[in-house]
């Protein structure tokens, strides 16, 4: 597998670029993306399919910036978008119209009109609502929407309570036991071109029988509208496959491949995946600088100067990212134990107790693992602090790829109303 960061002479390197002249160029906090990790990624997936590739639509939510979008998008990758915003990105990108899939559980009369004009590959519909909303859109434009039904296989993947989506209480999809019924209804319906069926059980899976369950559900559900004269021509497994974010063995994408394979041989569909941890989780670090190293009564805390406003997870899902210092301890040195936290003022912002770090003083770089997906798209203005930045290596080349907002970017769009303006 492409390593993207290792250490050389004990200084951490991205690709060729070593990351402490990144933070001397850029500053801290500061994203730090590789162009070949993605590419390799994207590889590995589309290698483990081969001869018969699927469609792979990177599931942007997971890192919408352009250039990260770009990279897929030049080996062929098609996007997962859940909002007109991320749409405008998949097409600004280079993602073409027709490579793309739009979810989402509340989709607004403006998004449903741009997507059907903008002619992408499909809806995929999460209720009979929904359904009747697209329609009648497609209807009033004259034109025809092209659709797949999201159905929720009732299947508790083994993931994060936050991050599961495939359980009848969840509020994505429409209930397997429904569906065939509402299959028959978009079939007949006007304006609409019922294309294939959709699910996405959840996020940060490895525990294959899990997809399997669901998928054997869909296929079955496949056969049955097929026996009923439903011809559908898509299968969309959704995404969800997992990452290491510690020392977890990595992504059975071989068996994965295997399981899909042997489960959707001869039902003629074309396949469709909608990875977007998958694809960039590992080709990103969060670069940040020690701000203090401070010592209570019972802890030593390591603050750093990103904290949840810049990667969210650990507050979010108690999620835990390996940290790397950026230059690594001699085989002598002493190490300790530390809480690491951020600088923003809640206790939840914690990115976790007792890491084991050499000692640093403030100043010194440390880079998050594993935080190429839900890390910057899920940053936030929050106690005002300016945002990081976001840099891609590919290579030995680097590029900005989205600059730091600062303060007064983040107060741009703000206004005092004239009744509260003083005449002094
Ligand atoms: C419909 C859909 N597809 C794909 C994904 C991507 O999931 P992952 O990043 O785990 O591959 C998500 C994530 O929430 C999703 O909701």
């Amino acid at each position: 597998m492409f390593e993207a960061f290792t250490y050389r002479d004990r200084e951490l390197f991205c690709e060729e670029v070593p990351l402490r002249t990144l933070a001397e160029r850029f500053g801290t906090p500061l994203y730090v993306y590789s162009a070949n990790a993605m590419r390799a990624r994207y590889r590995a997936l589309i290698d483990a399919f081969a001869p018969d590739p699927p469609l792979v639509c990177y599931a942007i939510k997971a890192n919408h910036n352009l250039a990260v979008i770009r990279t897929l998008a030049l080996l062929g990758a098609g996007a997962d978008v859940v909002s007109g915003g991320e749409l405008m990105r998949a097409r600004r990108a280079g993602v073409a119209a027709e490579k793309i899939v739009f979810a989402g559980v509340g989709k607004t009369e403006g998004e449903i009109r741009t997507a059907i004009l903008e002619g992408i590959l499909q809806f995929n519909v999460e209720s009979a609502g929904e359904l009747e909303r697209i329609a009648a859109i497609a209807r009033a434009l004259g034109r025809t929407a092209p659709i797949a039904l999201r159905v929720n296989p009732n299947v508790a993947a083994s993931t994060h309570d936050k991050i599961a989506t495939g359980r009848k209480d969840d509020k994505f999809g429409i209930p397997i036991e429904s569906a065939p019924a509402l299959f028959e209804h978009a079939a007949s319906l006007p304006g609409l071109s019922l294309e294939g069926l959709h699910l996405h059980i959840g996020s940060q899976i490895f525990d294959l029988d899990s997809f399997a369950r669901a998928y054997e559900r869909a296929v079955a559900l496949v056969r049955e509208l097929h026996a009923r004269g439903i011809r559908l021509r898509r299968l969309d497994l959704g995404g969800g496959l997992g990452v290491p974010y510690a020392d977890e063995a990595p992504f059975d994408l071989a068996g994965y491949a295997a399981r899909v394979r042997a489960l959707t041989r001869g039902l003629g569909l074309r396949l469709l995946l909608e990875p977007g941890r998958f694809l960039v989780a590992e080709a990103g670090v969060l670069l940040c600088s020690v701000i203090e190293l401070k010592q209570t009564p019972t802890r030593r805390f390591l603050i750093l100067d990103a904290g949840m406003n810049a990667l969210m997870r650990p507050a979010l899902y108690g999620a835990r990212h390996a940290l790397w210092p950026v230059r690594a301890p001699r085989a002598d040195e002493e190490l300790v134990s530390v809480d690491v936290v951020g600088p923003i003022c809640e206790s939840s912002d914690l990115f976790g107790r007792d890491y084991v770090l050499p000692r640093l003083a403030p100043g010194a770089l440390v880079a998050f693992r594993t935080a190429g997906a839900y890390g910057m798209v899920m940053a936030s203005d929050y106690n005002s602090r300016p945002s990081p930045a976001e840099v891609l290596v590919d290579g030995s080349a680097v590029a900005l790829v989205r600059a730091r907002r600062e303060p007064d970017a983040q107060m741009a769009g703000e206004h005092i109303p004239d009744w509260l303006v003083r005449h002094e």
